[in-house]
C-alpha cells in the first residue's frame, strides 16, 4: 500500500478524463481552440456558471493566474495576495513576467485567508500614490486556499467590495475551486460573479485531469487581449481538443464535483484519525488538505515506514493553534484517487511510529 500523501498532484488521470480523450482522438479537428469539444466546454462552463463567460484553456495553473492577473494588473500596478499564497511564492515569479513587472504585495490573514480588516489597512497606507508608488490594481483569492481552508461567498463579496471601492479587479485562483464548491455547498456563481469575482482560474489538474486548466472571464471588458497574450506565453495549443476532453471528462455529469467531494471525504476521514490519536491540526479542514503537527519521534517513524507528504512552513496559524516545541507540521494531501485503505495505513504507520508515546499525549484542539 502507497502511502503517499505528498499532493493531489501525484494521483492519475480519471479513467473518465482517458475516455473523453479517446473520444476525440478521431479524425480531424479544428485546431486552435477552434474545436467543437472546446466549445462543448464553453457552453458547460456557461451552464455551470449560469451565464455568459469567456473561456481560455491552458495546461497549467500558473500559466491560468499569470495570464488572468496580467488581463487585469498593468506593469506599474499591484497585485495582492495571501503573503503565502501560490502566486506569491511558488510560481516562480511567472505573475510578474507576465504582466511585465507588476509587484505582488502579500496581505494578512489567519488560517491562509486574506482578512478583511488586514486588506483594509493595508490600502489605506500612504504607498500607494503616483507617480513613486504603483497603482493597487488587482487581488487574487486562493479556492481554496494554501492551507486548506475555504472562502464563504460572503467572505468573498466583502474582500472584493472593498477592492472595487479603490477600483481594483477580482481573480480567484481556482486550482482547487471544485474542492471549495463541494466544501461549502455554495453554487459556483455564488462563489465567484455574484460575490464579485471577475475572472477566476479553473482548475481540473488536480481535479482528475492530466494537464487541463481554465482562464474563466465574468468581466467582458477583461477578454480583449486574451487570445493573444496566451498565444505569447505559449499556452495555445493547436491540438486544442485534447485539453477540451479532459474538461469534459470531469464536466459532464457533474464528475467534477464528486471527484471533489470524494477527495474531501477522504481528508474528513483522515482528520478524525489524527484526533483519535490526539494530534493537533494547524488549520481547520475545510477541504482536502490536512495540517497536522507531528511530534518529531512520529515524523521520523512515518519517514521510515516510507511515507511521503511535505513538511510547511506557515506563519499563518492561530495562537490556538499553534504546535508544540519540535512538533513538525506536515501537510497530508487527499485526491479523488486515495482509497479509504490508503488513510487507514498512513494512521497505523502513526501508531507504528511511536507507540509508547501515543497513550499520553493530552487532547488535541477542537477539529473544525
Ligand atoms: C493554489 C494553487 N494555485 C495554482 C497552482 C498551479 O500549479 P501548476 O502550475 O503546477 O499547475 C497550484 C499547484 O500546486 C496550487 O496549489
Amino acid at each position: 500500500m502507497s502511502l503517499n500523501l505528498a499532493s493531489d498532484n501525484i494521483a492519475p488521470a480519471h479513467p473518465a478524463v482517458m475516455e473523453a480523450l479517446a473520444r476525440v482522438n478521431s479524425g480531424p479537428a479544428t485546431p486552435y481552440g477552434k474545436d467543437d469539444a472546446t466549445a462543448r466546454v464553453e457552453k458547460l462552463l456557461a451552464e455551470i456558471f449560469e451565464r455568459e463567460v469567456g473561456v481560455f484553456l491552458v495546461t497549467t495553473g500558473t500559466a491560468a493566474n499569470a495570464l488572468a492577473l496580467a488581463q487585469m494588473t498593468p506593469p506599474w500596478g499591484a497585485a495582492l495576495a495571501h503573503h503565502e499564497a501560490h502566486v506569491m511564492h511558488d510560481e516562480c515569479g511567472a505573475p510578474e513576467f507576465f504582466t511585465n513587472g507588476a509587484k505582488m504585495v502579500g496581505v494578512a490573514g489567519e488560517d491562509g485567508r486574506i482578512s478583511a480588516a488586514a486588506l483594509a489597512d493595508i490600502l489605506s497606507k500612504n504607498f500607494w500614490t503616483p507617480p513613486t508608488h504603483v497603482r493597487p490594481a488587482s487581488i487574487t483569492l486562493s479556492q481554496a486556499t494554501e492551507v486548506g481552508t475555504v472562502y464563504r461567498s460572503d467572505h468573498v463579496a466583502e474582500l472584493s467590495s472593498i477592492a472595487r471601492e479603490r477600483g481594483m479587479r477580482i481573480h480567484m485562483d481556482g486550482a482547487r475551486f471544485a474542492n471549495a464548491v463541494a466544501s461549502t455547498r455554495e453554487t459556483p456563481a455564488a462563489l465567484t460573479w455574484k460575490a464579485g469575482v471577475e475572472a477566476l482560474s479553473l482548475g481540473f489538474t488536480k481535479n482528475g485531469a492530466m494537464s487541463a486548466e481554465a482562464v474563466v472571464l465574468f468581466a467582458p471588458d477583461l477578454i480583449d487581449g486574451l487570445v493573444e497574450r496566451r498565444k505569447r506565453g505559449g499556452h495555445l495549443w493547436s491540438k486544442g481538443r485534447f485539453i477540451a476532453a479532459q474538461a469534459l471528462g470531469l464536466l459532464e455529469n457533474g464528475l467534477w464535483l464528486e471527484l471533489a467531494a470524494r477527495a474531501n471525504a477522504q481528508a474528513a476521514r483522515l482528520t478524525l484519525g489524527l484526533a483519535a490519536r490526539s494530534l493537533n491540526l494547524a488549520f481547520p479542514v475545510e477541504a482536502n488538505e490536512v495540517f497536522v503537527w507531528l511530534p518529531a519521534e512520529i515524523h521520523q517513524g512515518l519517514h521510515r515506514q516510507g511515507s511521503h507528504y511535505y513538511v510547511w512552513d506557515s506563519d499563518c496559524v492561530t495562537a490556538a493553534r499553534a504546535g508544540r516545541p519540535g512538533d513538525v507540521l506536515a501537510r497530508l494531501i487527499c485526491s479523488w484517487a486515495t482509497p479509504d485503505e490508503e488513510v487507514d495505513a498512513f494512521l497505523s504507520a502513526i501508531d507504528n511510529a511511536a507507540p509508547a508515546k501515543r497513550a499520553s499525549r493530552s487532547p488535541g484542539t477542537p477539529l473544525f
